[in-house]
C-alpha cells in the first residue's frame, strides 16, 4: 500500500492542475481506496463563487462515480498558486461531511501537508466528531 508521504506527493502533483483564478489558492488531494487505487482532485473555482468545488470533493466524486465506496486516507496539499511551498490546509466543513458519508471516521486518515516533508495526520473523527446523519 502507498505510504502517507507518497500519497502527499500525489496531492502535490494534483495541485498543479488547480483552477483558482479568484482566490489564488491552489489545492490538490489524493484519495486512497481500500483496493490500493488512488484518485486525485484539485479545486475548481467559478466566477459565481459558490459553485466552487474543493480538491477533496473533486477526488471523492471522481472515485465514487467510478464505483469506489471504501476509502482509507486522503492527502491534501494547499498553498498560494505562485508559491512552491505549501501552507497548512485543513479540509473545510463541507468536505469533512462528504468524507463522513463514505468513511469509517475512526479509521479514515486525513493527511495534511504542512510542507513537502512535514505531515499532520488526523483521524476523521477528530476533525468531525459529529456528522450529520439521516
Ligand atoms: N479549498 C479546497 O480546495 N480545499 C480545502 O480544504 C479548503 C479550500 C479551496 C476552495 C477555494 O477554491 C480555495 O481553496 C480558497 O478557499
Amino acid at each position: 500500500m502507498i505510504s502517507q508521504r507518497e500519497l502527499l506527493k500525489r496531492a502535490i502533483e494534483a495541485r498543479k492542475k488547480a483552477y483558482c483564478p479568484y482566490s489564488g489558492f491552489a489545492v490538490g488531494a489524493a484519495l486512497l481506496c481500500n483496493d490500493g487505487s488512488v484518485y486525485t482532485g484539485c479545486n475548481i473555482e467559478n466566477a459565481s463563487y459558490s459553485p466552487t468545488n474543493c480538491a477533496e470533493r473533486t477526488a471523492f466524486f471522481k472515485a465514487v462515480s467510478e464505483g469506489k465506496r471504501e476509502f482509507l486516507a486522503i492527502a491534501i496539499a494547499g498553498g498560494r498558486k505562485e508559491a512552491k511551498e505549501l501552507e497548512a490546509c485543513y479540509p473545510c466543513g463541507v468536505c469533512r461531511q462528504v468524507m463522513s458519508e463514505f468513511c469509517d471516521a475512526e479509521q479514515f486518515e486525513v493527511i495534511c501537508g504542512v510542507s513537502e516533508d512535514t505531515l499532520e495526520v488526523f483521524k476523521l473523527k477528530e476533525l468531525l466528531p459529529k456528522n450529520f446523519i439521516l
